[in-house]
């Protein structure tokens, strides 16, 4: 059932905390005390309401039977700007990026957001302005940095297994903190461009470290077998060749296993292999000022409970163990972590069918506005926008792109919807919209920012006319 994951609470509007706008903003209030007190604003305000189970890990919920980001109805948002829409949630991104700073407080760090999971110029000035680097892969997400948050770049870090020579000027020439070096072919071409623009490369080899992290096949990335980073055996030798060059800075070393990771010992596994190697380096001479521990921290998708506050004090201890007394500067590189909950995908239904036994409902948003289902089998919540009593069926919910693996759900227990109805499609704030195409030859949706009880288009809808723009008759 549907409601399953829902519980009832009561609690009066009058023990509700009241605060103003500034108190919410203010920068040196207590994290922990004003994520708390984010995570409450998102109580409903009625005498009697009904909470998600999950309702600390997500800014949405019913009020009055109507579903909300924070304070702002979602059947508002899609009456007002159409769907399919994304809408994302203020408070509660800067609530997961303050919690990331909390977590390593004690250290020097900087939260380099990786900006791959939701690359919107609205998001990443948003975080910059609240302290945050970013970690980029290609000269399209260093065009973004530069667009959006300039002064970021100078905490912003370059991956990638295949960077061109355009990208590379591009990002000497912007003067960004690290290249995290994947393969010596690699080191030999960025030293060859610096050289000639006269730029030197500040580097960090991102070393695999062969660790496995259980998550889906496709996101997984710390074993020798993957694509990704340099043999941790031959990062020593790589680095001596480094010190030997006049154009490349070794200042760092940086490791990414995987998303989506929720166990979080595979963590401290990789950095314990990564320590090994620095304290080989030191023995060499070689003294580094960052250690890179990538991203990767999952979150949960499903009904069940899920604390983010504990989530990240368990990655924090096994990166702060493993990397205790190293005197590096930590370089953190979350994604999903940070925006995945703050977002939900709002899709009118168009029709409801049945096809033999099944029944599909069929939404206006597509594979191609969010292909994690079809990519990945990936679960995400279903819940109806106006809340209803009717009972629930087994649907596949659908979207209309002429493809059997376009679908959000299947066998999905859903109350009984009609045409016209609006569905939020919960945690698709990273890996949604950036992962979008226009397949079907289907405009991309808008995208809102919602704080507090206003809301702000940081994306219009795409047009035909938009599509059609680099195309030649
Ligand atoms: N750093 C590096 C080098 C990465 O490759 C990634 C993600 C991250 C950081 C951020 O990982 P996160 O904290 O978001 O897990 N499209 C897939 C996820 C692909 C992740 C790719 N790399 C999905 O929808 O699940």
């Amino acid at each position: 059932m549907q409601s399953r994951g829902f519980l009832c609470r009561t609690r009066s509007s009058r023990s509700r905390p009241r605060f103003s706008k500034e108190q919410t903003n203010a920068p040196c209030a207590k994290p922990r005390t004003r994520l708390r007190f984010i995570l409450r604003w998102t109580v409903p305000l009625t005498e009697t309401a009904v909470l998600p189970q999950t309702y600390e890990a997500r800014p949405f919920a019913y009020r009055k039977r109507s579903l909300h980001c924070d304070r702002t109805p979602l059947a508002s948002l899609a009456a007002e700007h159409g769907t399919p829409l994304y809408v994302y949630s203020e408070e509660h991104i800067l609530g997961r990026l303050r919690l990331f700073q909390q977590a390593f407080a004690a250290v020097p760090h900087t939260v380099c957001y990786a900006l791959k999971a939701n690359s919107s110029l609205a998001l990443i000035r948003l975080l910059a302005e609240h302290g945050a680097g970013f970690d980029i892969v290609s000269g399209g997400e260093l065009a973004r940095v530069q667009k959006a948050a300039r002064p970021a770049l100078k905490k912003t870090v370059f991956a990638g297994v295949g960077k061109q020579i355009p990208e590379i000027d591009a990002a000497l020439r912007a003067g960004i903190l690290l290249f995290n070096v994947e393969s010596p072919a690699e080191l030999d071409l960025l030293a060859s461009r610096a050289e000639l623009l006269g730029i030197p490369a500040p580097i960090s080899l991102r070393v695999n470290p062969d660790v496995f992290a259980e998550t889906h096949p496709y996101i997984s990335t710390g074993l020798s077998a993957h694509k990704f980073g340099i043999d941790i055996n031959q990062a020593r030798a790589l680095y001596r060749r480094t010190a030997k060059s006049k154009w490349l800075v070794p200042r760092g070393v940086s490791v990414h296993i995987g998303s989506q990771i929720r166990a979080v010992d595979p963590f401290g596994a990789a950095l314990a292999r990564v320590r090994d190697l620095i304290l080989q380096l030191k023995e060499d001479g070689l003294t580094l000022s960052y250690i890179d521990a990538g991203g990767g921290l999952g979150i949960e998708y499903t009904e069940a409970a899920f604390d983010p506050e504990a989530a990240v004090a368990a990655y924090a201890k096994q990166v702060l163990d493993a990397t205790a007394g190293l005197d590096l500067h930590l370089l953190l590189e979350p994604g999903r972590f940070l925006v995945a909950q703050a977002g939900a995908l709002l899709t009118t239904v168009l029709n409801v069918k049945q096809n033999g036994d099944k029944t599909f409902v069929i939404t206006d948003a597509g594979m191609n506005d969010l292909i994690r289902p079809a990519l990945y089998q990936a679960h995400h919540q279903i819940l109806p926008v106006k809340q209803s009593s009717a009972a629930t069926q087994a649907v596949d919910v659908v979207g209309p792109v002429c493809e059997s693996g376009d679908f959000f759900a299947r066998d999905r227990q859903l109350t009984a919807v009609k045409p016209g109805e609006v569905l939020a499609i919960l945690d698709a704030g990273a890996y949604g919209m950036s992962l979008s195409s226009n397949y079907n030859t289907r405009p991309r949706p808008a995208e809102v920012l919602v704080t507090g009880d206003t809301a702000r288009v940081i994306r219009r809808r795409e047009t035909h006319r938009d599509l059609f723009a680099p195309e030649i008759l």
